[in-house]
């Protein structure tokens, strides 16, 4: 594997690149209602670190060799999802926030009227170019059929409404489990598998990539739960302390810090042993394992 410095380097080119989609594609909609589309691009373009993008064209290119414009678009529309979830999930009735990606958050910067369609209005414009820039009517069923389910009230919506649920309450490890692969793994396993899509693989190299995305989502959801306890809001770019405050169930809750890392690494062990049937090829994807455990943004 190359040096961590390499790695660094074409992650922050990765996130440029995403960074320079999301931006044409906001720009190419010169029809969005002018209010809305600043309150959009407000937390859209508002330094995330895009790492749902980068999967999904590391995994197109592992296939493919190269990643390619279905690809282009299905990171920009991944984006354009988590987005808005992280919006909605900013709001005073879910988890109250006020700092987001080191800015106000949008419903702060804006109003909560405001925040809730700019929610609206990136969820629905991912499906829109998926619909209307993919050229291969398949292609682009498949792609929306991933990114639905997996954002879906059977994915993403069914888990923020399970944490919600869940605040204040006696918990376990299961229900932490059905949390944490619904909230956030299910769209970590749908960036591998657009990836995948949009590079034309086969069902077996779906079936790994599906595999290592769902166990990168549950790996970075623990370590979101321990950088909530152990980073500053200065250096995260949102505030910290905020679950224990808000009797949220996170694995530093019921199994304490240690043992919350010790789970964490052998997640991304288990992500990195997905990978087992691809050559130095998915090395990029390796590093970008051990990379979101020792994170610390
Ligand atoms: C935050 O996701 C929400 C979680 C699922 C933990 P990220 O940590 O990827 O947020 P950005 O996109 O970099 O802001
Ligand atoms: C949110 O989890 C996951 C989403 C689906 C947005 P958190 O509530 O822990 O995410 P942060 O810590 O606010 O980014
Ligand atoms: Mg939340
Ligand atoms: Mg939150
Ligand atoms: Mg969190």
């Amino acid at each position: 594997m190359s040096s961590v410095s390499d790695f660094t380097t074409r992650l922050s080119q990765r996130r440029d690149y995403v960074n320079g989609l999301i931006s044409s594609t906001l720009s190419k909609h010169s029809d969005i209602n002018d209010d809305l589309k600043q309150a959009m691009a407000y937390t859209l373009e508002s330094p995330g670190k895009r790492i749902r993008g980068a999967m999904v064209l590391w995994c197109s290119e592992l296939i493919n060799g190269q990643s390619n414009c279905y690809a282009d678009t299905a990171a920009v529309a991944i984006e354009m999802v988590h987005t808005y979830s992280l919006i909605h999930d900013d709001l005073p009735a879910m988890d109250n926030d006020d700092l987001r990606r080191g800015r106000a958050t949008c419903h702060i910067a804006f109003d909560e009227a405001m925040a809730i369609l700019a929610g609206d209005g990136l969820l629905t414009m991912a499906f829109e170019i998926l619909a209307g820039e993919i050229d291969e009517p398949k292609v682009s069923a498949k792609l929306i059929l991933e990114l639905s389910q997996a954002a879906g009230p059977a994915g993403m919506i069914a888990g923020q409404a399970a944490d919600l649920r869940s605040e204040n309450v006696a918990g376990d490890i299961k229900m932490l489990e059905y949390i944490h692969l619904n909230k956030t793994a299910k769209m970590f396993k749908a960036a591998a598998v657009m990836g995948a899509i949009s590079a034309n693989a086969n069902p077996e190299q779906i079936e790994a990539l599906a595999e290592y995305g769902t166990k990168m989502g549950l790996g970075f959801q623990i370590a979101d739960d321990i950088l909530d306890v152990c980073s500053s809001s200065e250096h995260l770019g949102k505030t910290v302390g905020k679950d224990e405050k808000a009797g949220k169930l996170t694995y530093p809750v019921l199994i304490g810090l240690e043992q919350s890392k010790v789970i964490a690494e052998k997640t991304a062990n288990q992500a990195i042993g997905a990978l087992a049937n691809f050559d130095e090829r998915a090395d990029v994807l390796r590093e970008l394992a051990i990379t979101m455990l020792n994170r610390t943004r």
